[in-house]
Order: C-alpha cells, then structure tokens, then sequence
C-alpha cells in the first residue's frame, strides 16, 4: 500500500541510541519525511559511533544533535527548543541504558536531558539482546515509563546481531513509522467506546474451489478500524477474507461469507458502543453448496438467493447505538438520494457515499467520500484511505460528542 502524506504539518524529535539497529532508524526517518514530518535527530555518543550523524543530516535535512556542549546549530537553548517545536518525541532504537535513565530522569548527555524537557507524546522502541531485554530491572524500567505515558514498540522475536534466538529484534521501518503516525494522530476523544467495524469482501462459495465475491480490498475498513483505535476506541475489526495484516491494538475477526459476518457481528454487537459497516457484502449467494466440486458439463451453477443484510438487522438490535454505513454508487448525482434513502431505511446514523468504478474505490489506495447525516453533508476530497478515515472518525467523535 502507497504510503500517505500524513505528517506534513508535523515535527518529529527522533532520538538514536548506540544499538546496532540504529542503521534501521535511517530508514524510519526516511519514510517520516516520505510522508511529510520535519524530522529533527538526536544521538547519543555510542549511536555516533555505529553510524555517522552526517547519515541522518543528510537524510532527516536537518543538523543533527549529539553535545551538550558544542556551539548552537539553530537555536540559543537547544534542548529546550527542540523539545517546545516538536510535536512527538521518539527514540528508535531505544537501549536498555537509555531506558534505565530515562525511567529515572537522568540527564547527562543532548538526548536524555531534551527527553526530560519534552512534554508531549513519547514513544520509544527497545532492541537489544533478548537476556537484557528479559532482565527484571530492564521490564520494571518499561513498566515505569508505560505507567507515565510512554508509549513502547514491543521488540519483534527472531536472530539477534550475537546470532542468538530471542526477543529483542527491533521491528521492521514500516512497523515503526506507521506506530509514529498513529501516535501523532491520536487521541483520548473515543476512549471508553467500544467500535465494532466491518471490512473486505465476503466470499459466497459454490462448492469447494468456486465463489462469487467482489474486489473489495478491505483497505478502508483496516483504515478506519486504525483511526478509531488511534482515538482511544476498543476496536473489534470483524473482516471477509483480504491480505492486510490487522492494525495495532485491534482485535480481528476473520470469516469468509455474509451468513459468517452477521452471526460474528451479532456475537459482538450487545458488548459493542457503535458500528462501522464499511464491508463490501455479496447481496446473493448460491442457494445451494455442493460439498463436490461441480462438473463443468453440468451446465450451470444453480440458482441465487439473496444474503442477510446486516446492517439492517443489526440496527433492528441495535438500541440507541450509532452506525456508520457506506454506500458505493458509481453514478453519484443519482447516488445522493439513493445514499440518504439507504440511509434511513437500513437504520443507520451517518452515510459514507463513495464513487466506485473502474479508477475508484475496490482496491485503490486513495478515495473521496461525501458523509451524510441528519445535520447536512460533508465532503472529504480525494486522499489516501487513512487520513480519509481520520477525516470520517472525525465528524462520527464531533456527532458523538454533541
Ligand atoms: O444496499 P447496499 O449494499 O448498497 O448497502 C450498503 C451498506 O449496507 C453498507 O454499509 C454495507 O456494508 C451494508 N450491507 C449489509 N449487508 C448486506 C449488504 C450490504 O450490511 N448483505
């Protein structure tokens, strides 16, 4: 998936400490500028020594901070105008040492000192051998800095530089970036809910190797599953079958047909605040299965029944609890009113029209939507799906909140 450009108007501290995946985070801040964020480095003294603070100047476009001591680059008081400009602070990788001194306020060199005078969100991701990791002291220094609001990259498992097997590997760039994006973007604005979401086709099986589907991606879902965890929901993610991995601190469902989505989201709905029913359901399913794999000279593939719509019977239980659903119209002026129609008839809240056809919707990165609800409509422009799904959590946090 094309990365968007997310963090345009953001300023990133990025701190490097001395572990030898330190060459790793030359490419998280690559990516951060890909997307947009002013990136501003700060190394420690060992970080220097494994890879040159010329690399990240070069790369990040900016100097880059390693003493105390030396002559101003920008600012009079730089530690402390670094920590006031940026809007995140995170250290990628983050040692043990730095770990230990930043739970306890230690304040010795550039990078523990800025630590200390930032005030905004921290992330941090630990990689180091899989014993130091392990260690009691190590894991009561993360418990400190989580209970403070700092938040950690768990280390992935795997070969560690000694050539050993354990926990300690940092995880890929991609990891990283997308975690710093979602911390710049998050909130507390939906803690407390709990959202159930649906994404990705469903699948109709005729006997055991042939389906009817569509080519939904189930990218808008995963988007807006993400955007609603990053403002502080419990996210159910209840998905038909697609390639995406599930989003961070979201609890997936994977099923296959339309009868599988409504009996999972049936079993969630009652412990669930609100719905998100984004899924690009089959309207039809063959109304017979053939356990045998059905001979071409047979003819044809039997007759069609129409699928449960889940929307509507979930609304038919649903209480007072807010539902988001989306129409896909390929003709959107006629689309407008089918969409408000739907809208009303299905029970639903809020309305996500979006224009689908050959160069739009299933399966693109990127999409336009216009949200519909009883207070009027709003227009989110063409953009990737994840800040689309930002711009739709937003107005669905401003309706919840009224
Ligand atoms: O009628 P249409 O399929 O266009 O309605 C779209 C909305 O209804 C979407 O929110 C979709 O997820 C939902 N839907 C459903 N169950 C179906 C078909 C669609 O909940 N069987």
């Amino acid at each position: 998936m094309q990365s968007p450009e997310d963090l345009q108007d953001k300023t990133v501290l990025f701190g490097v400490t001395g572990g030898i995946a330190a060459y790793k985070a030359v490419e998280v801040v690559s990516a951060l500028r890909r997307r947009g964020a002013e990136v501003m480095v700060v190394m420690t003294d060992a970080a220097s020594e494994l890879v040159s603070p010329l690399t990240f100047q070069t790369i990040s476009a900016n100097p880059v901070y390693t003493d105390m001591f030396a002559e101003p680059k920008q600012w009079n008081v730089e530690h402390i105008e670094l920590a006031q400009r940026a809007d995140l602070f995170a250290v990628v990788p983050a040692t043990a040492n730095i770990i230990a001194k930043i739970a306890c306020g230690i304040a010795d060199d550039f990078l523990s000192t800025t630590w200390l005078a930032f005030t905004g969100p921290r992330i941090i991701a630990p990689a180091m051998n899989a014993n130091m990791w392990d260690n009691p002291v190590t894991q009561r220094n993360l418990r400190c800095l989580t209970g403070l609001g700092c938040e950690v990259i768990e280390p992935d498992r795997g070969r560690l530089a000694s050539g050993a097997e354990g926990r300690g590997r940092l995880p890929e760039p991609g990891v990283i970036t997308e975690e710093i994006s979602s911390a710049l973007h998050g909130d507390c604005s939906l803690s407390g809910y709990r959202i159930l979401v649906t994404a990705g086709p469903t699948r109709e099986y005729f006997d055991p190797v042939r389906y009817l589907s569509n080519p939904s991606s189930g990218k808008m879902g995963y988007a807006l599953a993400r955007a609603a965890r990053e403002r502080g929901a419990g996210v159910h993610l209840v998905s038909g079958p697609t390639d995406l991995s599930a989003p961070r601190g979201v609890q997936l469902h994977r099923v296959t047909s339309a009868e599988e989505m409504l009996e999972r989201c049936r079993r969630l709905w009652p412990q669930t605040d609100a719905l998100f029913m984004c899924a690009a359901v089959c309207d039809y399913r063959p109304a017979r299965h053939s356990e045998q794999k059905i001979k071409k000279d047979e003819g044809q593939l039997g007759e069609m029944v129409r699928t449960p719509d889940i929307v509507t019977t979930l609304s038919e239980e649903s209480g007072k609890r807010f539902i988001l659903g989306f129409a896909a119209e390929t003709d959107e002026v006629a689309g407008t009113e089918r969409a408000v129609d739907k809208m009303r008839r299905k029970g639903m809240d809020m309305i996500a029209l979006n224009p689908v056809g050959e160069a739009r919707g299933f399966g693109m990165d990127a999409n336009r939507v216009v949200l519909i609800d009883d207070e009027g409509s709003e227009s989110l422009p063409e953009m990737h799906k994840l800040p689309l799904a930002r711009g739709i959590v937003d107005r669905v946090v401003r309706v919840l909140s009224v």
